[in-house]
C-alpha cells in the first residue's frame, strides 16, 4: 500500500498536481457511521490511515440516510470551512461538484485504472464534467427483507417470495402474537420501504418511470394508489412504539426475536454480524417478495472538498486507500455492502453478502438495476425530499392511498 501511495505521490508531482507531499497529516471526515455496525466498518479504514500515518479527525453526525449530515456540511461549507472528506449519495455529490466544491481525484483515478474497475452505474455520481470527484466506497441495496430465523420457523413460515405470500405470513404473525415488522418510523425509513413496495407491485419500468423520470402519469397511477395501498398493510403490521424509533433499534428487535422482519438496505446485516449472528442460521436475508430479480442500490462515497488548492497528499491516500481491493473487501465484509469495484473476490464474503454481489452483477447485467429513490440515486434532494414528505404523511395516516398518489403528483410538480 506505500508503496502505491508513494508513486501515487510522485505521480502528482510530475503531472504538477500538487506541491502537497509533506509530511502526512490529518484528515478529517464527516459521516453518519454511527451504529455498531457501521462504527466497526468505519474502523477498518481508520486503521487503515493510521498504519499510513495520517490522523483521524471524526465528524459524526447521527441520523441513518444522512439528511443531518447534509445540513451540518452546508453549514460547515457557508462558514468556509469543508472537511477534508465527506460521506454522501448520488445526487448531493453531482450537486456539490456542480457548485465546483470537489477536489479533482483524476491523478489518483488515472493512476490506479479506477475507470475500468468501478461499476459504470457509481462512476455516472463519481464524475462530473470528466472529473473524479469521489471515491466509491461500497454498493449498498435497498430491497432486502432481514428475519429472525427461530420466529419463522417456530410459526411455520418459509421465505416469501410474493406480495401474497408476505401478506399471509404477516397474517400468521401478527395471530401468533408476534410484531411482524420491525420499523423505524423516520421518514427515510418509509422511503426505503416504498423503494421495494413501489418496485414490488409496478416492476422496474414503473419504478423508473415514476422515481427517475419523474412522470405524472406513473405517480398518479392506480398502481402508485395500489403501492400506497401496501404501505398501509406494512403500517398494519408494525409494533405501537415504531414513531421516530432509529433503524438499528428496529433492527435489534429482529435480532432479539422481538419482532420477525425487518425490510431494510443491507446495512442492517452490519449489526447482525456486530452481534456475532449467523445469516442461515440466525438470521435470513431475501430479496422483497416480487423483486428477485431487481437491486434498487445506494452507493456511499467520499467527496472530497477542495481546501483551496489541489487534492492533498492525504486526500488522495484516502481515496487511494478506499479504492483498493484489500480494503474494498475487509470493509464492505463489515459493512454489509458489496464491493464498488467489479474486481474483488466474494471469497471473505458471507452468504448475504456473496448474494449482493452476485445480485448487482446480475442486475446490472440484465438492466434491473436502479437508483434508490429514498437514498438519493434517482432523483435529486429536492425531489427526494418531496417524496419523503407525501410517504412519511400518508404512512402516519395523513392521506388514505388514492389521496397519497395525487399528492405525490402535486409534490413532485412542485419540487422539480
Ligand atoms: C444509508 C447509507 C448506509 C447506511 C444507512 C443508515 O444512506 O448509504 O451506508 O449508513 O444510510 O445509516
Amino acid at each position: 500500500m506505500r508503496k502505491t501511495i508513494l508513486k501515487i505521490s510522485t505521480a502528482l508531482v510530475i503531472g504538477g498536481m500538487s506541491a502537497n507531499v509533506a509530511a502526512a497529516g490529518d484528515v478529517e471526515v464527516l459521516h453518519w457511521w454511527t451504529s455498531g455496525g457501521e462504527a466497526s466498518a468505519l474502523n477498518v479504514l481508520k486503521q487503515d490511515l493510521e498504519g499510513q500515518g495520517i490522523g483521524w479527525n471524526d465528524m459524526p453526525v447521527a441520523g441513518g440516510g444522512g439528511e443531518s449530515a447534509m445540513t451540518v456540511l452546508r453549514a460547515r461549507v457557508t462558514a468556509g470551512n469543508a472537511p477534508t472528506a465527506v460521506q454522501m449519495l448520488g445526487f448531493d455529490i453531482l450537486d456539490w461538484a456542480g457548485e465546483g466544491a470537489l477536489a479533482d481525484l483524476n491523478a489518483v483515478a488515472e493512476a490506479e485504472g479506477w475507470d475500468a474497475v468501478v461499476p459504470e452505474a457509481l462512476q455516472a455520481f463519481a464524475k462530473h464534467d470528466g472529473k473524479w470527484v469521489s471515491a466509491p466506497v461500497n454498493v449498498h441495496s435497498t430491497n432486502w427483507v432481514w428475519a429472525n430465523k427461530s420466529v419463522l420457523d417456530a410459526n411455520g413460515i418459509a421465505v416469501p417470495t410474493t406480495w401474497e405470500e408476505f401478506e399471509a405470513a404477516l397474517a400468521t404473525l401478527s395471530a401468533a402474537g408476534v410484531t411482524p415488522i420491525a420499523h423505524g418510523g423516520q421518514a427515510w425509513q418509509e422511503a426505503t420501504v416504498f423503494d421495494a413496495i413501489a418496485m414490488s407491485t409496478g416492476g422496474p419500468d414503473f419504478y423508473k418511470s415514476a422515481f427517475v423520470d419523474l412522470d405524472e402519469g406513473a405517480l398518479g397511477s392506480d398502481t402508485m394508489v395500489e403501492a400506497f395501498r401496501r404501505m398501509d398493510v406494512i403500517r398494519a403490521n408494525v409494533d405501537e412504539n415504531f414513531s421516530g424509533r432509529d433503524w438499528n433499534l428496529a433492527t435489534a428487535m429482529v435480532i432479539n426475536g422481538d419482532a420477525a422482519f425487518q425490510l431494510m438496505g443491507d446495512w442492517a446485516k452490519g449489526e447482525f454480524i456486530n452481534a456475532g449472528k449467523v445469516p442461515g442460521e440466525d438470521f435470513l436475508c431475501f430479496r422483497f417478495p416480487g423483486t428477485a430479480d431487481q437491486v434498487t442500490f445506494n452507493a456511499d462515497q467520499f467527496a472530497l472538498f477542495d481546501q483551496g488548492g489541489d487534492v492533498s497528499s492525504e486526500q488522495a491516500s484516502l481515496a487511494s486507500a478506499i479504492l483498493s481491493p484489500s480494503f474494498q473487501s475487509a470493509f464492505n465484509v463489515v459493512k454489509g455492502s458489496a464491493p464498488a469495484r467489479t474486481d474483488v473476490s466474494d471469497e471473505a464474503f458471507d452468504a448475504c453478502g456473496k448474494k449482493a454481489i452476485a445480485d448487482l452483477a446480475a442486475a446490472a447485467h440484465t438492466g434491473n438495476l436502479f437508483g434508490s429513490m429514498a437514498h438519493g440515486h434517482a432523483a435529486p434532494a429536492g425531489i427526494k425530499n418531496a417524496i419523503y414528505d407525501v410517504v412519511t404523511a400518508h404512512f402516519n395516516g395523513e392521506f388514505d392511498a388514492g389521496t397519497a398518489a395525487e399528492e405525490l403528483v402535486d409534490a413532485v410538480s412542485i419540487a422539480k
